[in-house]
């Protein structure tokens, strides 16, 4: 079946569609189109992601990125007949999406109605967590398009998402129970899946995620934000000098028996760090961002191996942008090297970070999951969930 999916948790705009087939145990993907749009520059500007500002942005990138996918999966065709009609009930629905998100304009659902139909059998699309403008009007923009086309629309978690990205290399086999390690700008969780849709968090960050601590650091550092590529990027250049570190940063709660993280005091031990520092000179960035990774890292792999034997798993699954990061997936993969039964299945890079494909993968699962028929699906009020937990 072919799935379109629609992500707009955070500041991507995102828009795939994939080609999904086999069972739940060997699903097999295939990329049909892809593309996304990230705000990052325009956030850069103010040092964090501002919602409704993302909010805007997707509302303005939602179209061209609709077309540029369907022209790359080859379903892009203009009708030439005249608009589609459509009943009273769906035109009024359509205007009810247009009051609530005015930057959806009026011209794109006239334009959407000169299209064909695409060829797609569902319209997956992000509910939760993120931001609520923001998961707002992917959600708009996938109702207007399930109105139009009268296909059915699957509201995914953006989690499961990460977690089920790296289902895309066919070789990924789970063997449950499997660990998953979900490191982001916004979670930093670390999941018992006992089964395929039976999870259990059984530790999360108290304060900030990692990632978030990242781009605190990043600006303690004066660096651009987003700062986890930036420190990451300076942190190598550190280690590759190979000279031992005489900052010594705390590793907040890596010795305490649960598997829960904390991350905002490190980023206070930076601030007071820098403050023994009169200038900040390319040097101390490097090394301080270099003490700042080990100590965060440390933390992160520590209680990740301590998860693993405690619950018997053999299967890690890591996702969220922050294993965008070298070091990160260097010391896992030292981890799960060390024992020739457990297996390490971290995603591409480029679906590390936040991506429509996950959505689409994740929706496919929770269909074959749910043994509904597609046309039972339609039912169900969609609604933004920006704090969906498993
Ligand atoms: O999953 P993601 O794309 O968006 C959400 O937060 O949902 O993750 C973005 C986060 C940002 O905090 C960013 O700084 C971090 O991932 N990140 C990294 C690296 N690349 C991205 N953190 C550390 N090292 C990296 N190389
Ligand atoms: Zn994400």
């Amino acid at each position: 079946m072919k799935i379109l999916s629609i992500e707009t948790s955070c500041d991507e705009t995102a828009i795939a569609v994939l080609e999904c087939e086999g069972e739940v145990s060997s699903p097999e993907f295939k990329i049909l189109g892809n593309s996304l749009y990230s705000q990052v520059e325009l956030h850069k500007e103010y040092g964090g992601v501002y919602p409704n500002l993302a909010r805007r942005e997707h509302a303005k990138n939602l179209v061209p990125l609709l077309i540029r996918t369907l022209k790359e999966a080859g379903l892009y065709y203009i009708e030439n007949k005249n608009l589609k009609e459509l009943n009273n009930v769906k035109t009024s629905r359509l205007k009810e999406i247009l009051e609530k998100e005015p930057e959806l304009h009026k011209l794109f659902f006239d334009f959407l109605l000169t299209l064909e139909i695409p060829d797609i059998d569902l319209i997956a699309v992000t509910e939760g967590p993120g931001l609520a403008p923001a998961l707002w009007v992917g959600i708009s923009f996938a109702e207007a398009l399930s109105i139009i086309w009268n296909k059915p629309v699957l509201p995914v978690n953006h989690m499961e998402g990460h977690i089920w990205s790296v289902l895309l290399n066919s070789k990924n086999k789970i063997d449950f129970p499997a660990i998953a390690l979900l490191v982001s700008g916004g979670h930093t969780e670390l999941i018992y899946i006992k089964n395929y849709k039976d999870f259990e968090v059984i530790g999360r960050t108290r304060d900030d995620a990692v990632g978030e601590a990242f781009d605190k650091v990043g600006r303690l550092l004066n660096l651009p934000y987003p700062g986890g590529p930036q420190i990451s990027r300076l942190a190598e250049i550190y280690r590759e000098k190979g000279s031992p570190s005489k900052i010594t940063l705390p590793e907040p709660m890596i010795n305490t028996p649960d598997f829960d993280f904390s991350f905002s005091g490190l980023k206070t031990a930076v601030l007071y760090k820098l403050k023994e520092f009169p200038i900040l000179t390319p040097e101390i960035q490097e090394e301080v961002a270099y003490a700042f990774e080990e100590a965060a890292i440390n933390v992160l792999t520590s209680k990740t191996s301590r998860a693993l034997n405690t619950f018997s798993s053999n299967t890690l699954i890591v996702g969220g942008g922050v294993i965008a990061n070298s070091y990160l997936r260097k010391r896992l993969s030292d981890l799960t090297n060390s024992n020739e039964n457990l297996k390490l299945h971290i995603p591409e890079r480029n679906l590390a970070t936040d991506n429509a494909i996950m959505i689409a993968m994740s929706a496919y699962l929770e269909f074959l999951f749910r043994n509904e028929r597609i046309e039972d699906l339609l039912s169900g009020e969609l609604k933004a969930k920006s704090n969906l937990s498993f």
